[in-house]
């Protein structure tokens, strides 16, 4: 390829939509503080998800940090190591102790016998991810904090308008927390939120986001600034407009990935998850060196000399980057499922404007 292909590329609106926001924001002066945009993309977002309410954030860490502060989590909490080092970072921002669980090979989601084994008399929660967009085993995990008592946070990062049998799956959970980071399904920039189910928890988490003020001069909680910009939420509402086109195209890249991959030994991919509307954040492929002959970071390499960049999502676990490694549940052979994926991961390029002649030449290295 002439120009570098990356594994992913911003979705953006046209520029001239942008700036009659743009220039609404200049007249109104309000740039932040639950301005008018602010509140019209958290109803657009309720409607669009079908969900009962959305906190709006600056960003998908700072909304993960205040779903565990909001809740009051203490103690240990079960997480994956296979995600992004935010889910876990923001245990650690909360003094609390993440316990590491294995997943199950097929979408890389916690494992729930895993979750349940690992449970102590000091957990008090669980933080599964949607990894890919693929919801977890939700019933099972919701099974399980119900018989020991502990809450569910989603970590929702991946997924964007994501259903099971029409459900959706932000439904799940005490909470569920979304990101809108540049190279998301959705963007705002940068941006994030949290998914909450009744009237008073939504408050507490506006408080908290918002230094902890309620009215002009009560702070009710030890409160952050997380708050979400009038112009990150006016980019919101713009890309709310594209949103179903650019899964659609998402869609359309990845059932070719996979037509053209089909019969490479050694290649395994996943498939749609039979009832689940997907979002089609990521082309993961895992590579079996014994079967494909070639090694997952030989591929990577070979592929960058082509100008096309991968990247070896989740490649180091989170429980083996420095912080982590050191815990009881992170030490090597106690994961062995998640041990092995990240060992052959490796996502390919997806993003609404890819072309099918770089998909076919993806392809045909791969072969
Ligand atoms: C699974 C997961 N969790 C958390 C985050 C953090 O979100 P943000 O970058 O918006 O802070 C991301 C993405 O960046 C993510 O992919």
């Amino acid at each position: 390829m002439n120009k570098p292909v990356f594994v992913t590329r911003p979705t953006l609106p046209p520029l001239e939509e942008f700036t009659e926001y743009l220039r609404q924001i200049w007249e109104s002066k309000v740039l932040t503080n639950n301005g008018p945009f602010h509140k019209q993309l958290e109803q657009a977002l309720v409607d669009y998800f079908g969900v009962k309410h959305i906190s709006l954030f600056a960003n998908g860490t700072l909304a993960l940090v205040t779903a565990l502060q909001a809740l009051r989590i203490t103690g240990e909490v079960i997480t994956t190591p296979y995600s992004f080092v935010a889910s876990t970072h923001a245990l650690w921002w909360n003094n609390i102790m993440p316990v590491f669980a294995d997943v199950e090979p097929g979408h890389c989601n916690l494992d729930p016998g895993q979750v349940e084994a690992a449970i102590t008399p000091q957990t008090t929660a669980i933080l599964p991810v949607h990894v890919y967009g693929n919801p977890c085993n939700v019933k099972s995990i919701q099974k399980i904090a119900d018989t020991y008592g502990l809450k569910v946070i989603y970590d929702a990062c991946h997924t964007f308008g994501v259903t099971i049998n029409n459900e959706p799956v932000l439904n799940f959970g005490d909470l569920s927390v979304m990101s809108f980071h540049a190279t998301k399904v959705y963007n705002t920039f940068e941006g994030g939120a949290i998914i909450s189910h009744d009237e008073k928890t939504k408050r507490h988490i506006d408080d908290l986001k918002n230094f902890g003020f309620r009215g002009e001069t009560t702070v009710v909680a030890p409160g952050i600034n997380a708050k979400m910009s009038e112009v990150q939420a006016a980019m919101g509402l713009l890309q709310l407009k594209y949103i179903d086109e650019n899964i659609e195209k998402r869609r359309q890249i990845t059932l070719r990935y996979r037509e053209l991959l089909a019969n490479v030994h050694g290649i395994r991919f996943m498939d749609d998850i039979p009832g689940v509307k997907h979002c089609y954040p990521y082309f993961p492929v895992f590579i079996d060196e014994a079967e494909y002959g070639t090694s997952r970071d030989d591929l990577y390499e070979k592929l960058k000399t082509h100008n096309i960049f991968g990247r070896r999502y989740f490649y180091p676990l989170i429980s083996q980057f420095p912080t982590y490694r050191g815990l009881e549940s992170a030490l090597p052979g106690k994961m062995p499922v998640v041990e092995k994926i990240t060992e052959q991961v490796i996502c390919l390029p997806l993003y609404p404007e890819l072309s099918n002649f770089t998909v076919e030449l993806i392809c045909s290295l791969l072969k």
